[in-house]
Parts: structure tokens; C-alpha cells; sequence
């Protein structure tokens, strides 16, 4: 199976990202052919300062890396050193409906967020599925919210290969990432768009002070807590050893154990997570020559592929370029 998937490149990284996507990233190296790829062409469309995108960009990529990325295994690449990808959503664009992404809803929440809406940001789901489709990939781990992105794909697939007679383009299916909801501080889903996060390389003492804000009810110390409702304990069960989450829930449901112990309780396994991946991520800061070579080996085998589909794709559509 080739598995395929994308992190747009616009901000710091946080608890959310790691749990919701990058985490099952790093696991599905070990079992199958993997595409990760800094999805900086989408975030062109919320973040538009060249140094900050320089520098969240770089960001991502030695997230992945600190994290347990390996790029033996995994193909780590930018999503601009494979510039056909534009190339492949203007082709795609000539066969997709306008009303198809009339009908996205990540556009009209981002729209109603405040993000411009610019025509990058409406087209932003071919782009997506030029990103997919422009390897063949067969899945594509993602979160809830970009399932309709990905049956989009599969739809501009079709359309593609019925337009033309021929089977070019493979429809890919969405593989649902574990952790469907990550929650934030306040409860809500954690996002960079309501400042709710627990940054991953944040120092520790921020990391700290993060945990211990947020929201819980106003259950009494010595009361029974239900540990379904915490987003403490959401927090904890993600990422604490079965048998830890074991004992943190029978600790709520006796009682005599307050929402405080349990927050010093998260912040000591957020540390044990991230901490060891601290140390590699400055390793990997301070030698910013290994960063480049991997970025640039990817990206050479993830062109070489990209290459091959749009030759097929071209001649389907009878396009000629003499350059390619
Ligand atoms: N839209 C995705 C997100 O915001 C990022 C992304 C871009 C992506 N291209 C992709 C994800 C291709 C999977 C496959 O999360």
C-alpha cells in the first residue's frame, strides 16, 4: 500500500497535530510505502510572510524528524519541490464542477473564521487531491474534517479517467486517524485558530503552565469524577501507558482525588513523551546541512513518481510539453 499525507506549514506544531495525525504517520512507516509532505503551497492561503513560512515550514519538517520520522523509511519532502502538483490541479480543475466545491465545508468554516476568501482557498481541495492522486497513493490517513476532501479526490479521479477513457488516476481511500478528537485547553477541538494548544517544543515549563489551565468542572476534591467528560483524562488516556489511564480512572471514579494531581499527572507524561524528542529536535536544528539533504533526497524520488503520473496524465489529456 502506498500511504500518503500532508501537514500545511502554518504554525507552530501542537498536541493536536502530533496525536490526531503525525503519530499514526510515524507508526505506518514500519508497514507500508510512505509520502509525508509540508504542505506549504496550502498554506499560502492563511499565512502570507515569507520569513514566518521559511521558518514553519523547516518547522515541520523537523517535527517529523524529532518525532521518529525516518527518512530511510518514510519520503519526507516540501510540497513545492514537486512543482507539477500545480500543474496536475490546473488539469484537475478543467474536469471538477464548480459546485462540488461550493459544497465544501471546510471552506465556509474557514470563511466564517475570518480566513480571506481568496480563490487559493476555494481551490484549495484540488490541490489537495493533485497532492494525492499525483502518486497514486491508495490511503490517506487524515482526520475527520478532510474526509470530504478526500471523497473529493476520488470524485476528480473518476472524472478525469471518464473524461479521457482511460484508467490514469487511482481513487484513494481515507484511513481514519485514532485519535478523532483531540481536545484543547478550553475543551473545544485543539486548534491553532482558537489559541487552545499544548505547542510540542514549547519549553517545559510553558508546556506546564498549559496543562495545569485547562478546563475542568467544579467537581469537589472529594467527589466521584466521571473521566469521560475530562479533558484531562482525554488528554491522558492518548498518550499515558494502558495501565497508567488504568489507575487514573479508578482514582476519579473513588474520589478524594482532585482535577490538580491529575493535571501534574498529565504534564509528567506530556514530558516523558516530548522531552527525549526535545533533545533531538535541537540536534537537528544545530545541523541544518542533514535537514536539507533528506528534504532534497525525498524530493528527488517523490519528482521521479510525480513525473511518471504526469506523463501518463498529459498524453491522456493530449497536453504537450517538450520540458518535462
Ligand atoms: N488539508 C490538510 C490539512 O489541513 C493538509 C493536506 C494538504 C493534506 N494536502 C494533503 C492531507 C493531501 C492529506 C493529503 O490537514
Amino acid at each position: 500500500m502506498r500511504v500518503l499525507s500532508g501537514i500545511q506549514s502554518s504554525g507552530k506544531l501542537h498536541l493536536g497535530n502530533y496525536l490526531g495525525a503525525m503519530k499514526q504517520h510515524i507508526e505506518l512507516q514500519h508497514e507500508h510505502e510512505c509520502f509525508f509532505f509540508i504542505a506549504n503551497y496550502h498554506s499560502l492561503t492563511t499565512v502570507q510572510d515569507a520569513a514566518l513560512q521559511r521558518e514553519y515550514t523547516r518547522d515541520v519538517a523537523v517535527d517529523y524528524l524529532a518525532l521518529g520520522l525516518d527518512p530511510k523509511k518514510a519520503c519526507l519532502f516540501r510540497q513545492s519541490d514537486v512543482p507539477e502538483v500545480c500543474e496536475l490541479t490546473w488539469i484537475l480543475s478543467t474536469v471538477t464542477g464548480k459546485g462540488l466545491l461550493e459544497r465544501a465545508t471546510s471552506y465556509k468554516d474557514k470563511v466564517a473564521k475570518g480566513i480571506m476568501p481568496t480563490m487559493g482557498l476555494f481551490t484549495y481541495p484540488i490541490l489537495m487531491a493533485a497532492d494525492i492522486l499525483i502518486y497514486r497513493s491508495d490511503l490517506v490517513p487524515v482526520g475527520k474534517d478532510q474526509v470530504q476532501h478526500i471523497e473529493m479526490a476520488q470524485d476528480m479521479a473518476t472524472h478525469f479517467n471518464e473524461t479521457y477513457g482511460r484508467e490514469v488516476l487511482k481513487r484513494p481511500e481515507p484511513r481514519l486517524n485514532e485519535a478523532l478528537v483531540v481536545p484543547g485547553l478550553d475543551g473545544q477541538k485543539m486548534s491553532k485558530s482558537y489559541g487552545n494548544t499544548i505547542n510540542l517544543f514549547d519549553p517545559p515549563q510553558e508546556q506546564r503552565k498549559r496543562v495545569m489551565s485547562i478546563k475542568t468542572d467544579s467537581t469537589p476534591v472529594e467527589a466521584p469524577k466521571n473521566p469521560d467528560t475530562c479533558n484531562v483524562f482525554a488528554l491522558y488516556r492518548l498518550m499515558a501507558e494502558p495501565r497508567e489511564v488504568a489507575e487514573l480512572e479508578a482514582a476519579y471514579r473513588r474520589g478524594g482525588f482532585g482535577y490538580g494531581e491529575a493535571k501534574k499527572r498529565l504534564a509528567d507524561v506530556v514530558e516523558r513523551v516530548l522531552g527525549p524528542a526535545r533533545e533531538r529536535r535541537a540536534r537537528l536544528v544545530a545541523d541544518g546541512g542533514y535537514l536539507e539533504d533528506v528534504l532534497a533526497a525525498s524530493a528527488k524520488k517523490a519528482r521521479a513518481l510525480a513525473g511518471e503520473v504526469m506523463t501518463d496524465v498529459r498524453e491522456a489529456c493530449g497536453v504537450i510539453t517538450t520540458s518535462a
